[in-house]
Order: C-alpha cells, then structure tokens, then sequence
C-alpha cells in the first residue's frame, strides 16, 4: 500500500504517445498501420481514466515539429484524427467529457479544424472529465503565442508590464483553466519531453515505460498511476 502521505489519484495525466512507427516495424507494416493501432489505447486511457478518477487527461496528438515528417504519413495522421473525431464523438457525449485542443491550428487542414471545432463548442458545457488533445502543438509556440498576446494587451493599453508575472504568462496559454498535469507518461522507452506543454510540466511527476503505444492498455495506466503515488512531491519545500 501507499504510504499515508502518498499523492491522491493525478486530477490531470498527460501522455506522449510514442512509438506507433516501431510498433508497425516490428511486424512489417506500414507506419500508418502503427498509427491506426493507438486508437484502441487512446480508448483504454479513456477507460482507465474514469475507473480511476483521473479528470483531466492531456495527449500529445501531433507536434510542431511532426510537420516535418512526410507528407503521406502527415496526410495519413490527419486523416486518422477525423475517423476518430467521428467515432468516438458518442463517447464525450455519453460520458459528458469536454473536449479542448491546442495547437496552432491555422496549419490544419480548414475542413478538420471546422470539424473539430465543433465538437469542442458541443461538448464546452460538460464537466465531468476533460480531453484535451495537443495538435499541431508545441510548448515553445505555446509560450511565445502568449507573450505575444501579452504584448499586445501592453500595447491596447489593456494590462502594464508590470502586471505580467507567472498568472497573466498561465492566463493566456491555450487551455488556461485546464490544471498543470500532476503526472506525464511517455512511451516506447524515450526519455525527453519533445516540447510537450514545457510550462505546464514544471512540477509533474515524469514516468516512462518501455511499452509502445499502440501496446499500451489500462492495466499500464494504473501501473504508471501507482508508481506516481508511491512519489513524494516536495515543490521546492524541505520536507
Ligand atoms: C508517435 O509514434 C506518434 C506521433 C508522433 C504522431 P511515432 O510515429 O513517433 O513512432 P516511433 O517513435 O517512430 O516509433
Ligand atoms: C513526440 O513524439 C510527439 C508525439 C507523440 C505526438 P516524436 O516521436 O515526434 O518525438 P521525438 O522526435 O522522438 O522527440
Ligand atoms: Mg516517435
């Protein structure tokens, strides 16, 4: 058992979901094939999510430097985000999940951002679990998206500079009423961040497992939610 001053439950978990390409290697199939298999985990970290009651779950969809992969493979992500929009759209409605997504989404495709706008405006109004899924996303866009926008508060007159301290920087990231992950899980055995939510992260607790992505079910989740409750966060403080 945990000791008594273990961690509660993480209200918010984020995932990098890496090593679909791998995972297709190891069995000679195309890359897309690798991709299309992690929809079954992403369903799984759903499940686990409400079983354990973790609110907020955060996965790093795409990112800005994914851009740079080819652009079949581009194309083929892309294309896997609006079946699985389709599909799994019942399950935010039936499960009152709110879905919320970062990125700069100026770079997709008009169709699927009007798509996946709409399903963010259906389910604004839900609170019982929040999805927000980073597309297209990068930490360091994320912060110079908000210095900017900070910038031109300055400038409308809006907001001094001296008014921007760590709040007003958190205030105007993508998803500013969204909870800093308390846990961030990586797969397929990398151990690095690949500018995954860099400010958001300050003080999560960091769990990486050698399982591939599309080989990760619940059973890993609540293995990676037990090991974070045997940590002791500490915030800078002593004891
Ligand atoms: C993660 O799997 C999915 C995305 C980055 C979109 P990868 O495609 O990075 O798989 P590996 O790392 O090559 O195995
Ligand atoms: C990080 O994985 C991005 C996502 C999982 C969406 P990558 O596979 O792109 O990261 P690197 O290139 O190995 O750092
Ligand atoms: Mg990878």
């Amino acid at each position: 058992m945990a000791p008594s001053s273990s961690p509660p439950v993480p209200r918010h978990v984020a995932v990098i979901m890496d090593g679909n390409g791998r995972w297709a290697r190891e069995r000679n199939l195309p890359r897309l094939k690798g991709h299309q298999a992690g929809a079954e985990s992403v369903r799984a970290c759903l499940r686990a999510c409400q079983e354990l009651g973790v609110t907020h779950l955060t996965l790093y969809a795409f990112s800005s430097e994914n851009w740079r992969r080819p652009e079949e493979e581009v194309r083929g992500l892309m294309g896997l985000m609006k079946t699985f929009l389709d599909r799994e759209e019942k399950v935010l409605h039936e499960n009152r999940i709110r879905l919320r997504i970062i990125g700069r989404l100026d770079r997709i495709e008009p169709r699927l951002r009007d798509h996946l706008a709409q399903v963010v405006e259906k389910t604004r109004d839900y609170d019982r679990a929040h999805l927000t899924v980073a597309l297209s996303y990068g930490g360091r866009a994320e912060i110079a998206d908000a210095a900017r926008r900070l910038a031109e508060r300055v400038r409308a007159g809006e907001i001094a500079p001296e008014d921007i301290d760590e709040e007003a920087v958190a205030a105007h990231l993508y998803a500013p009423d969204v909870p800093d992950p308390d846990l961030m899980i990586r797969t397929s055995g990398e151990r690095r961040i690949s500018n995954f939510l860099l400010w958001q992260l300050s003080y999560a607790e960091l769990y990486f497992t050698e399982v591939l992505w599309p080989d990760f079910r619940e059973a890993h989740f609540r293995e990676a939610v037990a090991d974070y409750q045997h940590r002791k966060r500490r915030f800078g403080r002593s004891e």
